[in-house]
């Protein structure tokens, strides 16, 4: 159980690029690192807007030399102190990601980014070598797989309680964008435009959610090959999707599922993953993320709550609420946090032994989310045909 004492060494000095006033993601980012004690916000480039970027980071505590009109000026302003950052979030929209992610690490800061990481797969191998080189790390905010169940459902599954996987159903979908965009905001109109999110839409946007959430429960299954049908409801939205369906084939004979949409009408379910084997299945929703369902075949079906003595230690280890009392996504965050700080932690203390068993969201976390999207879109732009994963 996690009760906010303090795992590393001293405080990291954190920044922001992104994730101001009237960012979507930002506080999500602020209530998990400043969780535990793990981070200390103490500079920004918080918006585009440099004048607003000034009076919402002053508000947030930040000095005002410390509020940056850009992140370059961040980058020039923190590297020439002595009490600089350590590690700067990216919270800016998908194509800025890359440009200010290599700026930063060539200045020798740690990185945690927003997904989709980059556009490419190249990229992401660029960034990987770079962050290499210079012996940093970079983080990916896959935020719900903080989520202590998430890890009690791969701890069953390692365990073999629900025998061998079968079926993987995966569904993230809302109905936020069932209408057109006419008037639509900042944050649709950069993520409708190739340009600014990249070769996809829901797809990047909340489908690398499902797919790295099943990676961390099916760590030993590997995609064979997949088959993605997407569509734009919303014409204006076209090459992008704003809804899709993937097939998938698991290299041990497994099969897959996965919708991801946001033309949805009215569905708030959001997340729903559902793993079935030869035994038994388990099924964790975001919209009641407090419950396990656990199903074993010929038995009454069993909901497991978070926090309780009965799951799993892997499921227990990263609880912070205790049973009875609501765990959810702002816990999620905190856990990738912490697990991020004392990635850089131990990269600063030189241990590289800690690192090597450590789990956090990595470059290759984001890398492999990416490389998911390449083949989606090649299978789509081959008509919906099956595509060897690559
Ligand atoms: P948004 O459009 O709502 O906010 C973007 C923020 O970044 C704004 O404050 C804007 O002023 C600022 N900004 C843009 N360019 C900048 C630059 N060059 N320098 C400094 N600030 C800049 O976008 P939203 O929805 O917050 O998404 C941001 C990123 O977070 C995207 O990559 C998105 O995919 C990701 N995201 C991740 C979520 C998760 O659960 N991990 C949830 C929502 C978004």
């Amino acid at each position: 159980m996690i009760n906010g004492e303090r795992t590393i060494q001293r405080p990291l000095r954190w920044g922001m690029v992104g994730g101001g006033r009237t960012g979507q993601v930002g506080y999500k980012h602020r209530t998990g690192a400043l969780r535990d004690g793990t981070y200390q916000l103490v500079a920004g480039a918080f918006d585009l807007d440099a004048a607003r970027g000034v009076d919402f980071g002053t508000n947030l505590g930040v000095a005002e030399e410390r509020c940056y009109a850009t992140y370059q000026a961040l980058i020039a302003g923190e590297t020439a102190r002595a009490d600089g950052v350590d590690v700067v979030s990216v919270a800016t929209p998908n194509f800025t990601h890359f440009e200010i992610t290599k700026a930063l690490l060539n200045a020798g800061i740690h990185v945690i980014c927003e997904k989709p990481l980059f556009f490419t797969v190249a990229e992401c191998d660029e960034i990987a070598a770079l962050a290499a080189e210079k012996n940093l790390i970079v983080g990916v905010t896959y935020g719900f797989t903080g989520h202590p169940l998430v890890h009690q459902m791969a701890a069953m599954v390692a365990k073999g309680m629900l025998g061998d996987i079968r079926i993987v159903d995966l569904q993230y979908t809302h109905g936020f964008n069932a209408g057109d965009d006419v008037g639509a905001g900042e944050a649709v109109k950069w993520r409708t435009n190739p340009a600014t999110a990249g070769a996809t839409f829901v797809l990047g946007d909340i489908g690398t959610h499902l797919y790295y959430l099943s990676e961390i429960v099916l760590p030993e299954l590997k995609i064979e090959k997949l088959l993605c049908d997407r569509k734009a409801f919303i014409a204006t939205r076209a090459p992008l999707e704003d809804h899709a369906t993937v097939l998938t084939h698991y290299s041990n004979g497994a099969r897959g599922r996965l919708w991801v949409s946001s033309v949805n009408a009215g569905n708030m379910g959001s997340q729903r993953y559902r793993f079935v084997g030869s035994k038994a299945s388990v099924e964790w929703s975001d919209s009641h993320p407090d419950q396990l369902l656990y199903d074993v075949q010929g038995e009454p079906n069993q909901i497991l709550h978070h926090g309780m003595p009965y799951l799993e230690a892997e499921g227990l280890k990263y609880d912070r609420m205790g049973g009875l009392h609501t765990e959810g996504l702002g816990d999620a965050w905190s856990n990738i946090y912490l697990w991020i700080a004392q990635a850089i932690d131990a990269k600063m203390r030189g241990d590289e032994a800690f690192l090597a068993t450590h789990h956090y969201p990595d470059i290759h976390a984001g890398t492999e989310g990416v490389r998911w999207l390449e083949n989606c879109v090649r299978s789509a732009d081959a008509g919906s045909a099956w595509v060897d994963f690559e």
